[in-house]
């Protein structure tokens, strides 16, 4: 039988390049959405994979939500913490909604999916733990003091969980995507972004395929030996500028 796996955010951007590179690589895939609907079942349709709706800044959601995934597929073997949000602002300006709704999602969310499905992981002896983190979470960005904050928690949380789990056969990993071709960054003003291409080496944004190559191997077997690794993934960004 082949193992589940369950991206949050699995059904736009990059979630949804990791979710088709790891049914490619013959995982079961569960992919999260929180209310583009419309996007996930036309998703769905096409690629088969099975798609599930629920906030993982809601602590009660994620309970039940992976129930319902552990008794619709088995039990998940590779997690996926992609789901994320920007609400930038420079920090004097910024309100503490902003602040929460971005430390609640792309940070709390930590919390809320991977506490629910690591026990189960610990006690089969075995698991794949991968965070989304940021180039800005690893820089910080003028304008995201909160999704910088969010970020930096995460490659923190992987770290600290990495050493508690890696004796118990389970790896926890995080990759830092630089720009990446997405809705997320599409939303951005094209001034911004031109100043931002200019100062990426390669001279281009990212692809989402380019992301979810990295996370299909560092869910796989090969990636045993590899642990509270930091995955820098941004076309040459962050050393040219970081
Ligand atoms: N794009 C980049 O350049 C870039 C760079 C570095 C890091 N990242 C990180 O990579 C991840 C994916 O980014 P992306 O650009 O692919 O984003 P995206 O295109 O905006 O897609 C975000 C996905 O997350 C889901 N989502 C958002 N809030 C959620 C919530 N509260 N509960 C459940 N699902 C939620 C969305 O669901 P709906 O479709 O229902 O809205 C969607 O499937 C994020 O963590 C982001 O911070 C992105």
């Amino acid at each position: 039988m082949s193992k589940v796996a369950l991206v949050t955010g699995g059904t736009r951007g990059i979630g949804e390049a990791i979710s088709r590179g790891l049914k490619d690589a013959g995982y079961t895939v569960a992919a999260t959405y929180a209310g583009n609907t419309e996007k996930a079942e036309a998703f769905e349709a096409e690629t088969g994979i099975h798609v599930f709706k629920w906030d993982v800044s809601n602590a009660e959601a994620c309970v039940a939500g992976i129930a319902q995934v552990e008794a619709e597929l088995g039990p998940v073997e590779v997690l996926v913490n992609n789901a994320g949000i920007t609400r930038d602002g420079m920090f004097h300006k910024m309100s503490f909604e902003q602040w929460r709704e971005v430390i609640s999602t792309n940070l709390d969310s930590m919390f809320t999916m991977t506490q629910p499905i690591i026990n189960g992981m610990r006690s089969r002896g075995s698991g794949r733990i991968i965070n989304i983190s940021s180039i800005n979470g690893q820089k910080g960005q003028m304008g995201q003091t909160n999704y910088s904050a969010a970020k930096a928690g995460v490659i923190g949380f992987t770290k600290a969980l990495a050493q508690e789990n890696a004796f118990k056969g389970i790896t926890v990993n995080c990759v830092c995507p630089g720009y990446i071709n997405t809705d997320m960054v599409a939303a951005m003003p094209q001034k911004v972004l031109d100043s931002i291409i200019s100062g990426i080496p390669v001279g281009r944004l990212g692809h989402p395929e380019e992301i979810a190559q990295t996370v299909v191997y560092l869910a796989s077997d090969a990636a045993a030996f590899m642990t509270g690794a930091v995955m820098t993934i941004n076309g040459g960004q962050y050393i040219a500028n970081g």
